[in-house]
């Protein structure tokens, strides 16, 4: 499962910080030594994800995830653990070897192939659009405003009508039929023979953030349906990480981004002189792509269609981006036009005026609300008022809180004392709960070195005392030789928690560090989180040779114990008398010892 030498691995992890890329998902606020905030991996209002900046480690005192930067990469990203390797790497500007893995050479060459042949397919569809076969086409384009420079900088393109113009092409380029498929250019038939994805229509290639011809887009020239088609997901492609537009925005020096749904509107966009226009691909964002906004912009602008769709897009847009601490916008176009209907008809600057004056978050919530409420009642009124001064009381601003409010009262006639009283109630509630929380954490953090022994069941007590010495010996190397003495790897319960223990003893008996935060790395998802989760709650550990001495003085009780009942078991089904005789001095030995231990 390894590829790669765990220095190779170590060094990565060394340049990750763990902080820098948790801020690039969510926002922390910096509490004690600590970092905490919303927690990425299940829902919550108060902050219990808690960011260790020293050991750089993380734990969700909420749901118990936890680990290091390799489990957060490969819970966030949905990756397997050579997945987040290669991404961190990639994000650190530490070159990755190629596997010694066939099957991943093999990938990663079919990868390069699909990006050429994807270029080769541009250079085909333009060389179509521009001439003789594709005059419809380019007609087309013109008569929807798009002059011959944009046409050329978005590299648009169109597809001959036949079946296999593309095909026929590619091959005679000396690419296989293996890897035209794998691109999604070509599809097999039934017989077994190639034939296009695109035919008849107007291509949009979609770059990659590098540049990279990964997918196209292809748009019929009339009312047929359906209107698009996209490339599948491939190798190269999710649709879920590229925004159409970004390899040209991300260039834009103002740090803006404005987020539409359509080729055509950023397209439109770019020619109106507003560069940094990206769409989403007919989706909602994803969290990927809003890493990638947040990264490239300091402002974000979303600007979906007014339908219910769009609004629900919009919606989940400004979840994503907020959650990821991302200043964002609404900008919503009258009379439900999307923006290239808009600027082919009032112009670039009527477009510009209407950009500059976006809703910000708290506006636009503010708008809905009001949408939802009918003014002409009192009920609307009341129902308005509270919604009101649940979203004021969100707003961190007090600046911003106040011009809004302001607003509010004169617009919707709303007396301005009650929204302000109604408003404050809230704001103090919510500190009060936050002090709370608060409290709740610190005290799971002041837990004494081991919980006392009431709490223990007998089930699933030893698997705990062992998962408490392994976190223990990871971080107190120094403790091994003791332990493993008193302790050995052959003691410990069958299945994973041996395994741990042999990762963690095969290390530290080659006279190795092997410190938690490295450790960790070489456990899955589950058992990482584990042991974080007990270091973080039943053990700190202030007197670390006592707190060994106690878990191993519990581990030699409990296997006592075990004994002791399986001696209890056998007596019961033994008649001969010797030999019960026997088991009886043996058991109370077991007795004694176990009296014994439970002084000290
Ligand atoms: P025009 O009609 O050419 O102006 O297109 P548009 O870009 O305004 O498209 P529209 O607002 O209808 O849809 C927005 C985006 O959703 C498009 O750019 C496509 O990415 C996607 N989309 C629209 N229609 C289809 C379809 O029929 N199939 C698929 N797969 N995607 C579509
Ligand atoms: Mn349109």
């Amino acid at each position: 499962m390894f590829y790669y030498p765990d220095e190779l691995i170590e060094e990565i992890r060394l340049n990750s910080d763990l902080v820098e890329i948790v801020s690039e998902y969510l926002r922390l606020e910096k509490r004690g030594a600590g970092y905490f905030g919303l927690c990425p991996f299940h829902r919550e209002k108060t902050p219990s994800f808690y960011v260790e900046p020293v050991k750089q480690l993380y734990y969700c005192f909420g749901c118990n995830n936890g680990g290091n930067v390799f489990h957060f990469i490969m819970n966030i990203e949905n990756l397997d653990f050579p997945e987040a390797l290669r991404f961190l790497a990639e994000r650190a500007g530490i070159n990755l070897p190629e596997p010694d893995d066939t099957k991943e050479q093999h990938k990663s060459r079919l990868r390069k192939e699909i990006m050429e042949v994807n270029r080769e397919a541009a250079r085909f569809y333009y060389s179509c659009l521009t001439g003789d076969i594709g005059r419809m086409a380019q007609r087309y384009l013109f008569e929807r405003g798009l002059s011959r420079n944009i046409i050329k900088r978005f590299g648009l393109g169109y597809s001959p009508g036949e079946w296999d113009a593309l095909t026929k092409h590619l091959l005679s380029k000396g690419y296989s039929e293996a890897t035209l498929v794998e691109a999604g250019l070509c599809i097999k038939n039934k017989n077994g023979k190639l034939y296009d994805r695109f035919r008849g229509r107007v291509m949009f290639p979609i770059f990659d953030i590098r540049g990279n011809v990964v997918a196209f887009g292809g748009r019929v020239l009339d009312d047929k349906l359906p209107k698009y088609i996209n490339s599948p997901e491939t190798l190269v492609y999710s649709k879920g990480r590229e925004l159409f537009g970004m390899h040209i925005a991300k260039k834009n020096i103002e740090k803006k981004i404005l987020v539409v749904e359509g080729y055509m509107d950023v397209i439109a966009l770019h020619q109106a002189g507003i560069p940094y226009a990206v769409a989403s691909l007919g989706t909602a964002l994803t969290n990927m792509q809003s890493r990638i906004l947040k990264k490239y912009a300091d402002e974000i602008i979303i600007s979906y269609d007014t339908d219910s769709a769009g609004k629900k897009a919009t919606e989940r847009g400004l979840e994503v981006l907020g959650r990821l601490g991302c200043r964002v916008k609404v900008l919503q176009m009258p009379d439900g036009k999307d923006p290239d209907e808009y600027i082919r008809k009032n112009g670039p600057e009527k477009f510009k005026n209407l950009a500059d004056r976006a809703l910000s978050l708290l506006e636009y919530r503010i708008k809905q609300l009001k949408d939802e409420f009918p003014q002409d009642s009192i009920d609307g009124k009341m129902a308005f008022l509270n919604g009101a001064a649940d979203i004021l009381a969100e707003q961190d601003n007090i600046v911003e809180r106040e011009i809004v409010m302001k607003s509010i009262s004169r617009d919707y006639n709303i007396s301005f004392d009650a929204l302000l009283a109604e408003t404050n109630r809230r704001i103090s509630r919510k500190k009060r709960m936050e002090k709370s929380k608060e409290f709740a954490t610190a005290k799971k953090e002041l837990t004494g070195s081991i919980r006392p022994s009431s709490f223990d069941r007998k089930k699933g007590m030893r698997r705990r005392y062992e998962m408490m010495l392994i976190s223990l010996l990871s971080r107190e190397n120094h403790l091994f030789r003791e332990a493993s003495e008193r302790y050995p790897l052959s003691c410990f319960s069958d299945g994973t928690i041996r395994e741990t223990a042999g990762i963690l003893y095969r290390r530290l008996s080659e006279g190795n560090d092997f410190l938690l935060e490295e450790f960790i790395t070489k456990l899955n998802a589950d058992t990482a989180s584990e042991i974080i989760h007990l270091v973080k709650s039943s053990c700190n550990f202030e007197n670390p040779e006592k707190a060994m001495d106690d878990i191993i003085t519990k581990l030699e009780v409990i296997k006592l114990e075990e004994e002791k009942k399986d001696i209890l078991m056998h007596l019961k089904n033994i008649t001969d008398m010797d030999e019960k005789k026997q088991l009886e001095l043996k058991l109370q030995s077991v007795i004694e010892k176990i009296r014994m231990s439970k002084q000290i």
